[in-house]
């Protein structure tokens, strides 16, 4: 789709998108296009300065068809996270008009910013897989020329990065009977074999033998087999890797603990931690960052029949710890439980959980914000950096000693999974911290980012695939 070139304003191309600024002196080679009037031009407002605005305005002369400018402003409010959006609403405006044959001046809006529009154009252009049984108009095949002074491996990494988001956006947009724990654990082979990852998938009667009893208890209602999926990239040698562990209940009613119905719709995206997992080996693929990833997802659906797992229940987690169970649907913890206890066999220097844990922390934090907890202030201060880069924000939450005791407090158990509602997103995360130990941990509770109620620049409404790159610049980024 990509094709590099020198800036030449006497090429020929369909559009040329190029950033002006307010103050900019205009280049003789682009004014020459508009017979020296893209000064007054300006004045009469056919095209625009201001921040972020996208005029798009035919030539008078040569061989570019059209400008499509976007307004700089006075070109300081060019951050990395308003670049990112407006190459985002520049991909829109491509695709939605139909320009096949496009050229991008990128040296017109910062310098190296390549891997951002790449990034942004993947994010931009995505589309939700959808099941109607009209066919979908053919899409044009589009050739971007990207002119100037462009690394193409930046590019290539940029475009990685939005392709690991759509991955995950993809995976969680599908309903749970198309994709249950046994089609999620295909996809995951099939991306491992594609892309020349170590997989294995721990079936059911492993599970019994390892005694992973917590992740059992949440398949136990269901006619559909759990699957612990297991990923492994290989970027640094023996060393030991880093154990990313993504929620992947493909479906939760809640069980015996029943979700009211308006609650329970939308659960099918329940499995975004494992979907964020999976876009982030997408795109590890291409990065190739220098670390080792031990990718681990347990994958099931949480059900009622007359087998299904019930409140008051005891169960016995892999590491041994017995459980009260006083919510079936605080499920996620303890299918987390299991696959964090198994990510420690690997020895992992850190572990990092992804999960659509909490409604609590939509509480706490609304859309647009992860919610966090650590036991490690270095180790967040690395998501922190990464997460500025690619405006994924997020905000750590106090993992006090008073939250753990009231996870730890239980008359038959060693733990409970649910101790109450006022602040039951630090719950979830202590619950799993019980599991992790003295490993560097993050713990990333995505049930309030992982979906969005409106499109904006960088793709529809929806699953947002939130997390991908964060992880992904984290772990380009690793020193310890
Ligand atoms: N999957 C839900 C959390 C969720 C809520 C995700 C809304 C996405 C949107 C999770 O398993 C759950 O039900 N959590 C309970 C925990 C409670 C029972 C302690 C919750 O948040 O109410
Ligand atoms: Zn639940
Ligand atoms: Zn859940």
């Amino acid at each position: 789709m990509y094709q590099f070139a020198e800036l030449d304003w006497t090429g020929s191309h369909d559009t040329v998108v190029v950033g002006i600024g307010a103050a900019d002196a205009v280049e003789t080679g682009l004014d020459t296009l508009f017979n020296g009037r893209v000064k007054s031009l300006i004045q009469s407002a056919d095209i625009s300065t201001k921040t972020g605005e996208v005029s798009i305005v035919p030539t008078f002369e040569g061989n570019i068809k059209r400008v499509l400018f976007v307004g700089l402003g006075q070109r300081n409010d060019s951050s990395v996270e308003n670049l990112r959006n407006w190459f985002g609403k520049v991909a829109k405006e491509i695709k939605g008009r139909g320009f096949t044959d496009v050229a991008v001046a990128l040296d017109t809006f910062e310098p190296g910013v390549a891997s951002l529009f790449a990034e942004a154009y993947e994010m931009a252009t995505y589309e939700h897989p959808t099941y109607k049984s009209a066919p979908k108009s053919a899409t044009p095949d589009v050739t971007i020329t990207l002119l100037g002074d462009v690394n193409e491996a930046d590019v290539e990494a940029g475009a990685a990065y939005g392709r690991g988001v759509n991955v995950a956006r993809t995976l969680t947009m599908m309903p749970a009977n198309i994709l249950d724990a046994v089609a999620l654990a295909d996809y995951a082979v099939d991306l491992a074999e594609r892309r020349g990852f170590s997989h294995r998938i721990i079936e059911k009667e492993e599970m019994e033998a390892l005694g992973m009893g917590a992740l059992l208890a949440v398949n136990q209602g269901s006619t559909i087999p759990p699957k612990l999926i297991v990923l492994e990239y290989n970027g640094a040698g023996d060393d030991a890797p880093i154990a990313v562990v993504g929620k992947g209940v493909t479906f939760d009613t809640g069980g015996y603990s029943i979700k009211p119905k308006d609650g329970i719709v939308g659960m099918k995206g329940d499995m975004g931690g494992a979907a964020t997992v999976l876009g982030l080996f997408e795109t590890l693929a291409t990065t190739k960052p220098a670390v080792n990833v031990l990718g681990v997802i347990p994958a099931t659906d949480n059900m009622i029949s007359g087998d299904a797992f019930k409140p008051d229940d005891v169960i016995t987690a892999m590491n041994g710890k017995t459980i009260e169970v006083l919510n079936t649907d605080a499920e996620g913890r303890l299918v987390l439980a299991d696959a964090v206890t198994f990510a420690k066999t690997y020895e992992p220097k850190a572990i990092i959980d992804v999960a659509t844990l909490t409604g609590g922390v939509l509480v706490a934090l609304g859309t647009e914000v992860t919610g966090c907890l650590t036991n490690d202030d270095s180790l967040y201060e690395a998501l922190e950096t990464a997460s500025r880069a690619t405006n994924e924000l997020v905000w750590q939450m106090p993992y006090f000693d008073v939250f753990i005791k009231q996870v730890r407090k239980s008359e038959v158990a060693d733990l409970n999974n649910s101790p109450g509602r006022y602040g039951h997103m630090i719950f979830g995360g202590a619950f799993v911290g019980e599991f992790v130990g003295d490993t560097p941990w993050l713990h990333l509770d995505i049930a309030g980012t992982s979906e969005r109620s409106a499109a904006n620049y960088l793709g529809p409404k929806g699953p947002t695939g939130v997390m991908v790159r964060t992880l992904a610049s984290m772990l380009e980024g690793w020193k310890r």
